[in-house]
């Protein structure tokens, strides 16, 4: 038996990752195909909470790098149920994962290469794919914008400029998707994501 796909979403806040993630986990339910969302922030953990209370109470005060790795041990507490379900050859689905601890805390100044090291030795995935979106300031009018701490315009530009370091990664796909409908990105992604819907025959790699 194959090993399920490691996929992930990522982009900025906003931009219709957990839109595109079900219209994925519709696909491939309409394939038959065994699958599940890991959503990131795991918002329902005893971590989560705090991360909860974090993202939403503003003068909930925590300094930047204890910030940084409770995202990161959101992470940790759901890496074997994670292994598991992929050798049970359950593809899975990530809506935000490395990519966005690492983008949204080296964008408030801390050491990018600091940002990567609580994460190392996490299941890598096959697949990234980036929703890119190049107008921040229309993202910024979308409904709900505004209500968690980290959507400021300014703030989401600086996350752009982390997450194009990840571009020469070799499992890092950019999807483009200003002027595009719900439907086009889907297929667009459909397209990238394929090859892996069956399952993947290679190992299973790590940060
Ligand atoms: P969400 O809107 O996808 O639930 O994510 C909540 C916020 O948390 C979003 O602004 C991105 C941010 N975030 C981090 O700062 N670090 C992380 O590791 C993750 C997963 C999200």
């Amino acid at each position: 038996m194959k090993r399920g796909s490691l996929i992930a979403i990522e982009g900025l806040d906003r931009t219709g990752k957990t839109t595109q993630t079900e219209y994925l986990l519709n696909k491939f339910k309409e394939l038959n195909i065994k699958h599940k969302l890991v959503k990131f922030p795991q918002r329902d953990t005893q971590i989560g909470k705090l991360i909860n209370q974090y993202l939403t109470d503003k003068s909930f005060e925590l300094s930047d790098e204890a910030a940084h790795l409770i995202f990161s041990a959101n992470r940790w507490e759901l890496a074997s149920q994670i292994k598991d379900d992929l050798n049970n050859g359950i593809n899975i689905v990530l809506d935000r994962y490395v990519y966005s601890g690492v983008a949204y805390s080296s964008a408030k100044g801390l050491d990018f290469e600091w940002c990567l090291s609580p994460d190392k030795g996490l299941p890598k995935p096959d697949v990234t794919i980036f929703l890119k979106f190049q107008n921040i300031d229309e993202i910024s009018t979308r409904k709900g914008f505004g209500d968690e701490r980290y959507e400021v315009a300014e703030f989401q530009d600086k996350v752009r400029m982390m997450f194009e370091k990840f571009e020469n990664n070799k499992e890092f796909s950019k999807v483009f998707v200003d002027n595009l409908g719900k439907e086009e990105v889907h297929n667009k992604i459909w397209q990238i994501i394929k090859p892996l819907s069956e399952g993947c025959d290679e190992e299973l790699s790590f940060f």
